[in-house]
């Protein structure tokens, strides 16, 4: 079977594609303040073009394929994408990150359509910190969704929390104690220095280290690990049902077992989320490219990857664009 090794001997088997660099709602540290510009509709790439890249992407060895935004559940017709993209042979993971306001609508026909599972956004169980922290969002749709997808089987049930100092910290423990009553995977992220520039602070910034201690003072965190767990680091407590992940793109940088390219929106492949080096796949597609000609591009975007970043709490990535526009 093909794949594609990187300079650095990585396997890059996973594909991260933003379908839509739009979202509804507008979180604290994600979007600046005054909001983004957003992508003209015909500069987005069709769904049609994302199947055919995903087609030879499988066709090199890329196995795992997620679906990001902005809000994914967003775009019109997103159903015809999954169920495309499910049929495409050699792709065994399908999944999705959303922040769960339209989830109850589409959970049940994401899973129908060939969906493998979720990561819900989820960064305060509050109401009001909710609605503060995503500038507008309905907590009670996002518990609503989560449940419906768990209804439906797209497991395991990931929720994604960035602990900002000052802002939701207080809710750590909150958070880690959900993963002793539900079977969710409760994943800590650190919040990184991109996106909404002027709200990123040293003192904002919480590392790993600070929110493992922080969860570990409720009981004694016990190392698991999963067969596919990427760059996040699993323990759970005992007797617990789900468990508790750890993400550290600042502290601890995972480089070094990075597999994945991303697609933007906009058709662009970008090998690592903190460079801004992009190939453009959409101008060579629409310009005609062969399909042998795109695998190229592919194989390309990989061996330009860098081998790793050198971004932490001192150095910001000031010409970062917001995730919404590159793909979370
Ligand atoms: N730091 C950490 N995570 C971020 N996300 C968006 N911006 C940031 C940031 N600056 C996360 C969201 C969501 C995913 C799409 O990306 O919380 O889980
Ligand atoms: Fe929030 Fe995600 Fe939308 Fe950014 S893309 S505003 S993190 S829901």
């Amino acid at each position: 079977m093909s794949h594609i090794t990187d300079q650095h001997n990585r396997i890059i088997d996973y594909m991260r594609i933003s379908i839509t660099d739009r979202c509804n709602l507008r979180c604290i540290y994600c979007m600046p303040s005054d909001g983004v510009k957003t992508i003209k509709h015909a500069e987005i790439l069709s769904y049609e073009e994302i199947i055919r890249i995903v087609r030879i992407a499988a066709d090199l060895g890329v196995r795992k394929i997620r679906i990001t935004g902005g809000e994914p559940l967003m775009r019109k017709n997103l159903l015809y994408l999954i169920s495309s993209l499910s049929e495409i042979s050699g792709i065994e993971d399908l999944s999705l990150t959303t922040n769960g306001h339209l989830l109850k609508q589409y959970a049940r026909q994401l899973a129908l359509a060939g969906l493998k599972r979720v990561n819900i956004s989820l960064d305060s169980l509050d109401p009001q910190r909710y609605k503060e922290i995503t500038r507008g969002g309905d907590i009670n749709l996002v518990l609503s969704g989560i449940q419906e997808a768990q209804n439906w089987g797209l497991l395991p049930i990931k929720i994604n929390m960035v602990p900002v100092r000052g802002f939701n910290d207080a809710e750590i423990e909150n958070f880690a104690r959900l993963s002793i009553i539900t079977p969710y995977h409760i994943r800590f992220i650190e919040f990184m220095p991109i996106g909404a520039k002027e709200f990123w602070n040293n003192d904002r910034y919480i590392p790993t280290d600070e929110i493992k201690h922080r969860v570990s003072s409720i009981a004694p965190l016990m190392p698991i690990s999963f067969k596919k767990s990427g760059p996040a680091n699993y323990f759970s407590f005992e007797n617990a049902k789900g468990a508790i992940g750890f993400i550290s793109p600042v502290s601890d940088h995972f480089c070094i077992s990075c597999n994945r390219l991303r697609l933007t929106a906009e058709g662009k492949i970008r090998p690592c989320l903190f460079s801004e080096t992009e190939i453009d796949i959409k101008s060579a597609m629409r310009s005609g490219a062969t399909d042998g000609e795109i695998r190229r591009l592919l194989i390309l975007s990989a061996e330009i990857k860098p081998s790793g970043h050198n971004m932490n709490e001192d150095k910001i990535s000031k010409h970062l664009r917001p995730i919404s526009q590159i793909g979370g």
